[in-house]
Order: C-alpha cells, then sequence, then structure tokens
C-alpha cells in the first residue's frame, strides 16, 4: 500500500509483531482421521510445526500419531443410563501404565447439544454419575480433569451448574473449556463469563471456529484469536476448528485448515507455526452456506461423521 510508506519508521516497525507468523505451544489439534484422505494425516504429525497436544474425541491414540511427539489428551464423549463398567477409566489407565504420559482427561463433548446437531446430549445427572465413576479417580493418579464442554449457547451455563449440583462435591476438574461459532467479540466475551463463573480453572478453547464467512473476515478472527489466546496467561491451550478439507466443513469452507486438495490453507499454516501459502480453500459444489443460530453452530460437532 502506497500510504504505509509514508508512515514514520517507528510506528511501522511497531505494528510489525502482528504482521508476522506467531508461534505458542499451547495449540494443538482437535482431530479424526480422515478414512477418505488417510495421507492427511501427516500434515499434521510434524516435529517441525506449533502443535503440542491432540484429541480426537475418543480414548485412545489415533494409531498414525503413535511415534508422534504430539501429547494426547483422552476424552469420554458421552455418557448414558444404560452404560456397564467403566471403559474410558480402565483405557487411560492401561495407557498409563504402559508408560504414556497422559497429564489430562477431557470430560463430555457439548452434553447441552442435542445428538441430532452432534452434540453428546446428556441429562446433567446421568454426566455427574459417570463423572464420578470413570473421570474423578483420576484426579488420584495426578491426571487433570477436563470439564464438560458445554456449547457456547447461554444453555450451557444451566447445564453446568446442574452438573456441578449433582455431583455435590464430587467433580472437582482443573480446566473449563470453551466451544465457540461466532465472532471473536462474543467469544472474547463469553470466555470472560467461563472465566469469572469458574475462576480457579484454566481455560481451554477446544473447539473454535467463524462460521461461513469470507475469507478475509475468516482470517482476521484467526489472527485475532490467537493473538488473545496467546496473550491471555490463563488460557493454557486452545485448538482451532479444524482440520479437514474445505469441501466437507461444516463450517464453512473458509474456516477449515485443508484445501479441498489436502494442502494447507493459509490459516492450518499460521496455525503451524508457518508463513501463508497462498491455498485457497473451496467448498463442495452446490454447498448451501447458511448461517442461523445455534441450532446450525452446534452442528460443528458433529462433522466427524462426515470425514
Ligand atoms: C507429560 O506431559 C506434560 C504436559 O504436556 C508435560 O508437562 C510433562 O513434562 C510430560 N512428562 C514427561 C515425562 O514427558
Ligand atoms: C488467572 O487465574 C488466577 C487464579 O487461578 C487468578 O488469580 C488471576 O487473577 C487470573 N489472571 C488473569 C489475568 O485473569
Ligand atoms: C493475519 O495475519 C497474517 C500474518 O500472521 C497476515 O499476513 C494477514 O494479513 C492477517 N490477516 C488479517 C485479515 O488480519
Amino acid at each position: 500500500m502506497r500510504q504505509s510508506l509514508l508512515l514514520p519508521t517507528i510506528p511501522l516497525l511497531s505494528l510489525l509483531p502482528t504482521a508476522l507468523a506467531t508461534t505458542s505451544s499451547k495449540r494443538g489439534l482437535v482431530y479424526v482421521p480422515s478414512s477418505k484422505h488417510p495421507g492427511d494425516d501427516k500434515i499434521w504429525d510434524s516435529s517441525t510445526s506449533d502443535l503440542t497436544w491432540y484429541y480426537n474425541y475418543g480414548y485412545t491414540p489415533t494409531t498414525s500419531f503413535s511415534n508422534s511427539d504430539l501429547e494426547f489428551v483422552p476424552m469420554l464423549w458421552g455418557a448414558s443410563d444404560a452404560d456397564s463398567g467403566t471403559p474410558f477409566l480402565d483405557a487411560v489407565k492401561a495407557q498409563i501404565k504402559s508408560g504414556t504420559n497422559i497429564s489430562y482427561v477431557l470430560g463430555f463433548n457439548e452434553p447441552d447439544g442435542t445428538a441430532a446437531t452432534g452434540g453428546a446430549g446428556i441429562a446433567a445427572d446421568v454426566a455427574a454419575n459417570a463423572w464420578i465413576k470413570q473421570i474423578e479417580p483420576l484426579k488420584k493418579l495426578g491426571v487433570k480433569l477436563g470439564a464438560p464442554a458445554t456449547t457456547g449457547s447461554p444453555d450451557g451455563f444451566t447445564w453446568l451448574t446442574d452438573f456441578f449440583n449433582f455431583c455435590d462435591g464430587g467433580c472437582n476438574p482443573d480446566i473449563m473449556p470453551v466451544h465457540w461459532y461466532g465472532n471473536f467479540e462474543g467469544m472474547a466475551s463469553h470466555i470472560g463469563q467461563k472465566m469469572a463463573a469458574y475462576p480457579n480453572m484454566k481455560i481451554w478453547v477446544t473447539e473454535y471456529g467463524y462460521p461461513d464467512q469470507d475469507l478475509e473476515t475468516t482470517q482476521l478472527f484467526y489472527n485475532q484469536s490467537s493473538e488473545y489466546f496467546d496473550r491471555m496467561v490463563n488460557i493454557t491451550r486452545y485448538s482451532y476448528f479444524g482440520g479437514f478439507r474445505s469441501d466437507v466443513s461444516n463450517v464453512g469452507p473458509n474456516v477449515a485448515m485443508l484445501t479441498q486438495d489436502g494442502k494447507l490453507t493459509d490459516i492450518g499454516s499460521w496455525y503451524l507455526g508457518g508463513v501463508a501459502t497462498n491455498n485457497k480453500p473451496k467448498g463442495a459444489a452446490g454447498r448451501v452456506a447458511i448461517f442461523a443460530g445455534w441450532s446450525v453452530v452446534v452442528a460443528a460437532a458433529g462433522l466427524w461423521t462426515l470425514l
């Protein structure tokens, strides 16, 4: 831009840091391997990238990452009254016993969302019982616990209050996850609310994105979010949604970290600590992008069924 040439040197230099790719050890991957494109795994399993950890909504590590440096965080995705035994607890204990470094686990995925839109849809009392049986015992083994990850809807707060009431002191998470699909200001305000409601927990933003926007708006959201997360000391980890090709994205093609051809988009490359690739994400032909509020927003969690 011609005009910037007229700016004095010092102000221009002071603007530079925001224009450079940032690196951060807080970054992780929320990821479900693509059965259609198994080769895509190699992009994430990179010893040279910024990624330090991942979760895959499941109990056990992703096979193709078994030799990687990425730290695996097991998740108990859902729970129901019909569950028997303690398969999650057993699986995590077995990993610890075999020498895997399990420092954290995550609780339920969008329990306040309905199954139809990708949330686990768990009644707060059922979740409390499952937590006490399968998650809380890990605390004694030194594992830090992630609270249930509610949607960004205001109902999430009500669900969490009910959950902790049913727990009656028996659920003691260390981390409060945040899911957010919307603009940056809304996200910052939502995180502020969660921090105020749960001041003794660290925040992990385990799914976030700005659905169905043009590329520049999407990239601006991405930039503002990373800068904010990296600066906030009590936001200790984050994982961008997401690690999939643009043509299967159900939050709009521009959000994706991979193009329809499996190449890193600008956002994908920035997230890994690299420079812009200029690879432009394209959607599937004929897809109609409509951002219609919470019912669509929670559907993002159901993406894994498409991969
Ligand atoms: C295990 O992972 C945690 C969290 O990333 C890390 O702080 C710790 O140093 C790791 N321990 C070992 C033995 O690698
Ligand atoms: C971070 O959390 C601690 C408590 O865990 C609190 O004392 C501190 O004020 C918080 N810092 C910020 C910047 O919010
Ligand atoms: C986002 O940040 C990158 C550098 O990390 C920069 O090149 C790009 O112009 C920024 N985009 C917007 C819309 O702010």
